[in-house]
């Protein structure tokens, strides 16, 4: 058999275990897995992955690029954040499409599309934001008609006019119920939260603490109650919840309950909730690592590692919404007024396999189910993505197991002048990407070309919806 491109020689992390095996391509498509695939005098393209680990390429199934929030807007776009995102062997990636004032989800989607369309080097689509239950109700199966299969609620952001009740929260579940697909939620409870930030918000207290009064305004139970009421709604309904960018150990302890009394329920965990802490705060530039929710302690991100290995963290996805230190800047010394967000497609899969596989708290075939098995079947894109397997689009990401790279924001794709893992030395940059077979990242450097992403169209989401 003759293939467009043969992957020869690494070690490959399929289904089935790490193997050392050949992949072979064929019109974008993994074609055949096997040995000596490569036929003597054929002129097939090859790419050589001997001493690397070759892992199914990675989807990051939460992002916010170019998101107008917090009076700005986030700095990393289509173009920018998609390069590093390949960069980062990420090779698919979900944004949410949020209505602006007066939009339908139909617009919100148009106008997400628009974003990424000419731009994006990787496969995207986005989870559908409700913003406004009344008005956006009905318009809901239309949105699955038209291949979304997510959808997004935030109990949080009133301000931003973007913030969901209960109301929306239980009814947005009984349609997802129905029909087969998904509801994502940010469980941050808002009317406490308010009453904290506001009694922090005293110039005095702001002379004080600066930042650090951010991280002090949200404690654990913030992120806990908020997480506890919307798993109500889910046992209730029956309808599938995920919830997004969980932060805290109190979080994962109720998802674990939960997924033991079968409530469908399902969360993900961000990489920066795996290895920051709120010390971070302390630092002369702690502002720029504000974000929401906001990074924990040690005793969370110990226990977000359990629940790696013990199964309630299914996904580990970034919330990427980067924001350059001039954007951060305009907080001027009120934390309520700092964008909140950070960078991270560019470093997930470096901090997921160093301080997951490297020191020794998962296997790397544990790392390829949190972030691609797993991300690909609960947001209904698997076996199209997901997994080294025959029949999927050819999307690779080879690994060196043991080369480190410094990570300095001035080598980056990311449109950020400062990076939260600045100076760490990471293992597990993508020396070479492979989206539906085409090299994207060549030794280390971006060769691909803006817009040929494709926007994935889906059915169904949830991993009681998964197909076998
Ligand atoms: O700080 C964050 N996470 N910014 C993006 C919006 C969100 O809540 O996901
Ligand atoms: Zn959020
Ligand atoms: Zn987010």
């Amino acid at each position: 058999m003759v293939f467009d491109r043969v992957v020869t020689g690494g070690s490959v992390v399929t289904p089935g275990g790490i193997q050392k095996v050949d992949i072979g391509i064929t019109d974008g498509k993994i074609a055949a897995i096997g040995t000596d695939l490569v036929s003597p005098g054929e002129t097939t393209e090859t790419t050589d992955a001997s001493g690397h680990i070759v892992i199914p390429g990675v989807l990051d199934v939460h992002v916010h690029l170019a998101l107008p929030f917090c009076g700005t807007v986030s700095s990393d776009d289509y173009y920018s954040g998609t390069r590093a995102a390949a960069r980062g062997g990420v090779t698919t990636l979900i944004d949410f499409a949020i209505p602006f004032a007066g939009d339908s989800l139909s617009d919100a989607a148009d106008n997400w599309m628009e974003k990424a369309e000419g731009k994006s080097l990787i496969d995207y689509t986005f989870h559908i934001c409700i913003t406004r239950w009344d008005d956006h109700k009905d318009q809901i199966a239309g949105m699955i008609d038209r291949g979304f299969s997510t959808f997004k609620e935030f109990m949080i952001y009133e301000s931003e006019g973007w913030q969901s009740d209960d109301r929306a929260m239980f009814s947005t579940l009984e349609i997802m119920k129905e029909h087969g697909t998904m509801l994502l939620v940010h469980a941050e409870s808002a009317r406490v939260l308010d009453e904290l930030i506001e009694r922090h918000h005293t110039p005095e207290l702001m002379a004080e603490y600066g930042a650090r009064l951010h991280p002090m305004s949200r404690p654990n139970f913030i992120e806990a109650e908020a997480i506890q009421r919307a798993v109500k709604w889910c046992e209730i309904t029956g309808g599938q919840l995920y919830i997004v960018h969980m932060s805290t150990a109190e979080g994962a302890d109720i998802v674990r309950d939960a997924q033991l009394r079968g409530i469908p329920v399902l969360a993900e965990t961000c990489a920066q909730y795996l290895v920051l802490d709120d010390s971070v705060f302390d630092q002369g530039d702690g502002h720029l690592f504000a974000c929401c929710p906001q990074v924990k302690k040690q005793a969370d991100i110990h226990r977000l590692w359990k629940g790696m290995r013990s199964g309630e963290v299914s996904v580990v996805s970034t919330d990427t919404c980067t924001f350059t230190r001039e954007q951060k800047a305009m907080w001027e010394g009120d934390f309520t007024k700092i964008p909140m967000g950070l960078p991270g497609l560019e470093t997930l899969l470096p901090i997921v396999y160093t301080h997951g596989v490297r020191f020794g708290r998962i296997s790397i075939e544990e790392m390829c189910r949190k972030l691609s098995t797993n991300p690909a079947q609960i947001m209904g894109l698997y076996p199209q993505k997901g997994a080294i397997q025959v029949g999927a689009d050819a999307d690779l990401a080879i690994i060196h197991p043991t080369l480190e790279i410094t990570v300095d924001p001035g080598t980056m794709e990311t449109n950020a002048d400062w990076s939260p893992y600045d100076g760490w030395s990471l293992a597990g940059f993508s020396r070479t990407t492979l989206s539906r077979g085409e090299v994207i990242v060549d030794d280390y450097k971006v060769i691909g070309e803006a817009g040929r992403g494709r926007w994935l169209p889906r059915k169904k989401a949830g991993l009681y919806n998964a197909e076998p």
